[in-house]
């Protein structure tokens, strides 16, 4: 509709002959206030400022040339807004449209790009926190949505599995490990060594030592410390696997810090030799005398004593991305605490000459009721297993509550998709940036602006055609609108296409989030207001069209999210 009537009014300035500024196009924007239109423009009030007209006059010119044939009305309001009112036919021929068009009206993106999305990237043998949980919901959905819009994307797992927990933890494995607790639970195991080994540290200085010690073997090559790595990095991973899969989070690689190490030596040398780089107190470090931001914040790339950083692995990775995938653009969905890191990477990586597009998305943490940072009982920060363990616990008693009848398993399996839907969503319907109290009742009702009332919406939708005895033909040239509430759900379905593509000016799946509330709002009130299995013919026809519709659009917009829709509730 928005392009329709861009189209519309652009035809119309130029009939007018205005001495537009070059390269001028209008826009047209959904309406803020529903009562005076579908969409408005403020086309005429922008123009007249620099033509030096009167914007009601503008206004009213544009809409004596302006040529909506049956798309729209036209009106002018305030001081010199132009408001279009859909016609009846006009949502009609679209919904017809969207009833044969698998993308939705979701149009694709131009330029295709290669876009890296990193995201997740735990540390191995060490919790996974808050953090990662934030990044691993974030970016899964915005790899999907990217790739929904026809991006080639490329989802990448940057795993810590090469830092100085390793000392710690070789130590910890040759001392203090329970061969059976870690054939049981490895992940927890190794938690609970480097738990343990981390503060004795804290306590003793020889300690720290012989882990120090230890690292430097590893990083020697020596072969037992090795073997230990390789070890503890395979039973992470396939601890994070199982948490992935239960969360549908998938990756095409995961090409942890460790694949870079010898990519690490030439890279600093390399940077010596082109200026990017220079020594400084026995270490090398990228200074940044152009940028006023980071003038005083070089970043070291070598320490004195010949070590590497993360940052000169992540420089690293950039090479690798740009020239083995040839990445258009890099996307880093990573904690607000890592600012100045991605800051320093990416200008030392623009110094270099290379030019990705290169974004830190970043984000706020998540609170506890107390809206302090959210840890568990004993203090520990939370673990990612636990919470979806007792999302879907929660889930389970909710849904045994409202549907006593429902046989166990088939209870369990819904209690899954509901429990981890609702942690997802309570994530994606926010503000990536704000911090967020996390809440169990609020994020899990049925009644609210949750994953459970989008799912259960799905669900009612579903069940009306379950109901229809002899099924369903739905005729896309058998449409006619009359009411209210079928104009606004027909309004709503058409926003899916609006809405999708502007997701990612400023990476927000909350849009998209509360975009679905919405829709699933207007839903309701159409079915409380134009019964469907009461009415017959054209009407009938028409109101599934909508409810099919909806069904297919809230299915999609849970999947850009990463959530599943249930078959029943
Ligand atoms: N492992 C890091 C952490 O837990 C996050 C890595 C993010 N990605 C990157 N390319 N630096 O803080």
């Amino acid at each position: 509709m928005i392009q329709e009537l861009e189209n519309a009014l652009n035809a119309a300035l130029e009939k007018l002959k205005l001495e537009l500024p070059s390269g001028f196009r209008a826009q047209v924007d959904a309406a803020a206030d529903l009562r005076f239109g579908d969409y408005q423009a403020n086309t005429a009030m922008v123009l007249a400022k620099r033509l030096g007209m009167n914007p009601r006059q503008l206004a009213t010119q544009i809409i004596e040339a302006i040529d909506l044939g049956e798309l729209a009305e036209a009106d002018i309001a305030g001081p010199g807004f132009i408001n279009f009112r859909i016609t009846k036919i006009a949502w009609c021929q679209k919904l017809a449209e969207l009833l044969g068009d698998d993308r939705l009206g979701v149009a694709l993106a131009e330029p295709v790009q290669t876009i890296v999305v990193d995201f997740s990237a735990p540390n191995v043998a060490k919790p996974m926190h808050v953090g990662h949980i934030r990044s691993t919901i974030i970016g899964e959905s915005l790899a999907r949505i990217a790739g929904f819009l026809g991006h080639q994307v490329i989802k990448d797992n940057h795993i810590g599995d090469w830092g100085t927990q390793f000392g710690m933890i070789i130590h910890g494995w040759k001392t203090l490990l329970d061969q059976d607790a870690l054939d049981a639970d490895p992940v927890a195991e190794l938690l609970r060594v480097y738990r343990s080994v981390n503060s004795l540290c804290g306590e003793n200085d020889d300690i720290r030592d012989i882990c120090k010690k230890e690292l430097v073997k590893l990083q020697g090559g020596d072969q037992e410390n090795l073997e230990i790595w390789s070890k503890c990095v395979e039973l992470s991973k396939a601890g994070l696997q199982g948490i992935y899969d239960r969360l549908d989070v998938s990756f095409d690689y995961w090409y942890g810090e460790s694949f870079y190490n010898d990519r690490l030596a030439p890279l600093v040398d390399k940077m010596i030799a082109n200026d990017a780089a220079r020594e400084s107190d026995g270490a090398i470090c990228v200074f940044f005398d152009d940028d006023e931001k980071l003038a005083d914040k070089p970043t070291i790339v070598r320490k004195a004593d010949g070590g590497f950083l993360y940052a000169t692995t992540d420089l690293a990775t950039i090479d690798f991305r740009v020239e083995k995938w040839g990445a258009d653009q890099i996307w880093y969905v990573v904690g607000a605490p890592q600012q100045l890191h991605f800051q320093q990477i990416f200008a030392a990586t623009r110094k270099r000459g290379l030019n990705p597009e290169m974004q830190h998305i970043s984000f706020g943490s998540i609170l506890g009721e107390d809206r302090k940072l959210m840890k568990t009982r004993s203090g520990d920060n939370v673990q990612l297993v636990d919470v979806l363990e007792e999302a879907v616990e929660r889930a389970s008693k909710v849904i045994e509550e409202k549907n006593p009848d429902m046989p166990v398993t088939e209870r369990a399996s819904i209690a899954e998709i509901v429990g981890i839907g609702a942690v997802k969503f309570a994530e994606l319907s926010q503000h990536r940036m704000t911090d967020y109290v996390f809440n169990w009742d609020r994020m899990l009702a049925l009644q609210g602006d949750t994953a459970p009332y989008l799912q259960y919406s799905s669900v009612r939708v579903n069940s009306i055609f379950r109901k229809l005895e002899n099924g369903v033909e739905l005729d896309a040239g058998r449409l006619k609108i009359t009411e209210d509430g079928e104009v606004h759900l027909a309004r709503m379905i058409v926003r899916f296409g609006e809405v999708v593509p502007s997701l990612l000016d400023d990476f927000r799946p909350n849009l998209l989030a509360n975009y679905l509330l919405d829709l699933a709002k207007a839903f309701h009130s159409f079915f409380e207001a134009c019964p469907v299995l009461k009415s017959e013919g054209e009407t009938q026809n028409t109101r599934l069209v909508l409810c099919e519709l909806t069904s297919r659009v809230l299915v999609k917009g849970l999947e850009l999210l990463g959530i599943e829709a249930p078959e029943r509730m």
